[in-house]
């Protein structure tokens, strides 16, 4: 009888909150009441509304249903996400079996003393996982060790850790390269254009292979090799997965009717039929950092706050990512705006700040860069800080094109290759910014921008954002894109807008 009644309001999209729920399930003939309610409170002129206990009791005296104050949804009245659930069951009472698992994590494996030793194991970790991938490319095949290398040779292969890069006069290139033997300056020839091309996109400290000759000084370089990726091949896909980021729960910029559009959608109360398709597939909800605006991240930042406190914004964030049905797992890495370390990688949101987030039944926490397996489907998840460094330090790489700089990423095996810019590195024992794994999906935010592409058979997805044009954004004229929301429906990629 009960979910009878959640079953009638939700399709007449009211929701309903915990006390006026249950009163009207206590009414001595709950159905017919629940009936003349929804009948009464049709005349609004409202997509969703949130039916309280003080509208109950308006009714209830007879007063006109045009004094009967409705409510948009944005009220900080608790919607029942226990209602809203009970109605996503009788929806979604499948059972569908998830497949879940964090494949890396390094909220509980990252450790530092901050002491130098620290900083050349990190170097040495960073050196030995890259240069294993170059060891097995075969233009590198029998590479040696850079003080074996004679002052004249023909054929010269190397692998070294870039040092520095220099612009000569004549507008050559030399890399300074180093290996735990030496160091050795690489020169390329601007005449070489391919390789030059090339060359502008190396960065220091990556990891590269050079093949070319040896003739006093310089190595002259034929060729550039990065530990790159295999082409992979596509999974089969029966289901929808979700991909958003920087949604600044907490800023007076945060778009909170998108943001509720976008959760209607999720819950299959909103859209057109293929839409409504298309959520009735989702099984995961993956949110790349800047759950919230948190507070002190840059100066002033308080006069554009409307939550002032972090355990207020991650209570908002409970309360509205608590109104997603329950049968989609949604798994939550924090970015540089989130209650966790800084410095990369970036332990989970703690647990302390984002409580009622924790409890959650269906959010899983996971740290910043991670890797999980959605139903098979490794999605490898980075909130993007050190797109800022590319961006700064690479000739052609922008914010606008971040689909630019994850190709470049995935190609260079590491997820922040710059060290000592902005991007703030934590100097561990280990490099836990490299990429092991070869990922499905590789999700990122942080540029408010979205992109997609794909390379190699890998899904390359920057999720935009709910957050308008901040103050920032409008000096440097970056216009974000709001409210679009990547999906792959099946391995398809979809972009769905909720932004008006
Ligand atoms: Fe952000």
């Amino acid at each position: 009888m009960s979910d009878d009644i959640i079953v009638k309001f939700t399709n007449a999209n009211i929701l309903v909150n915990d006390k006026a729920y249950e009163r009207i399930k206590n009414h001595e003939n709950s159905n017919n009441f629940t009936d003349s309610l929804i009948e009464e409170l049709s005349y609004s002129d409202k997509d969703i509304f949130v039916l309280t206990e003080e509208i109950l009791d308006q009714f209830l005296k007879g007063g006109d249903p045009e004094d009967i104050i409705l409510d948009n949804g944005n009220s900080d009245d608790l919607i029942t996400s226990e209602i809203i659930s009970k109605h996503a069951q009788e929806k979604f009472s499948s059972g569908r079996p998830f497949d879940f698992h964090v494949i890396q994590d390094t909220s509980k494996k990252s450790y530092t003393s901050g002491e130098i030793k620290d900083f050349s194991s990190y170097f040495k970790s960073r050196f030995e996982k890259l240069s294993g991938f170059l060891d097995k490319r075969g233009e590198l095949k029998d590479h040696r060790p850079i003080n074996r290398i004679r002052k004249t040779e023909d054929v010269v292969k190397i692998i070294g850790m870039v040092n520095d890069i220099i612009n000569t006069k004549n507008n050559h290139k030399i890399i300074e390269l180093e290996d735990e033997t030496g160091t050795v300056n690489v020169l390329i020839h601007n005449e070489n254009h391919k390789l030059f091309e090339m060359a502008e996109l190396i960065v220091k400290d990556e990891v590269i292979g050079v093949t070319g000759s040896k003739k006093g000084k310089f190595v002259i370089a034929s060729d550039l090799i990065h530990p790159g990726v295999p082409r992979i091949d596509e999974k089969p896909m029966d289901f929808s997965a979700v991909f958003i980021s920087d949604v600044h729960i907490g800023s007076s910029t945060f778009l909170g009717d998108a943001f509720n559009k976008f959760v209607n959608w999720i819950n299959t109360d909103f859209g057109d039929d293929e839409q409504i398709k298309i959520a009735e597939d989702v099984k995961y909800l993956v949110v790349a950092g800047d759950v919230v605006d948190g507070i002190g991240v840059y100066p002033h930042q308080e006069k554009e706050l409307v939550i002032k406190n972090i355990y207020g914004q991650y209570e908002e964030a409970a309360r509205l990512f608590g109104k997603i049905r329950e049968d989609i797992k949604i798994i939550i890495a924090p970015g540089n705006h989130d209650a966790a370390r800084l410095a990369e990688p970036q332990p989970a949101i703690s647990e302390e700040y984002a409580k009622s987030l924790y409890e959650l039944k269906n959010v899983e926490f996971v740290s910043n860069p991670s890797i999980v397996s959605l139903d098979g489907i490794n999605t490898l998840i980075y909130h993007g800080r050190s797109f800022d460094d590319l961006a700064m330090t690479v000739k052609g790489l922008s914010h606008q094109e971040s689909d630019l700089i994850m190709k470049e990423l995935l190609e260079k095996r590491h997820l922040a290759p710059v060290y000592g810019e902005r991007t703030p590195l934590a100097s561990e024992f280990e490099d836990h910014l490299v990429i092991e794994e070869i990922p499905d999906v590789f999700h990122t935010g942080h540029v408010h921008i979205n992109a997609y592409k794909k390379h190699k058979g890998i899904h390359m997805i920057n999720s935009g954002t709910f957050q308008s044009q901040t103050e920032f954004q409008k000096i440097y004229n970056i216009m974000p894109t709001c409210g679009e929301v990547p999906v792959l429906n099946r391995g398809a990629f979809k972009l769905l807008k909720f932004s008006n």
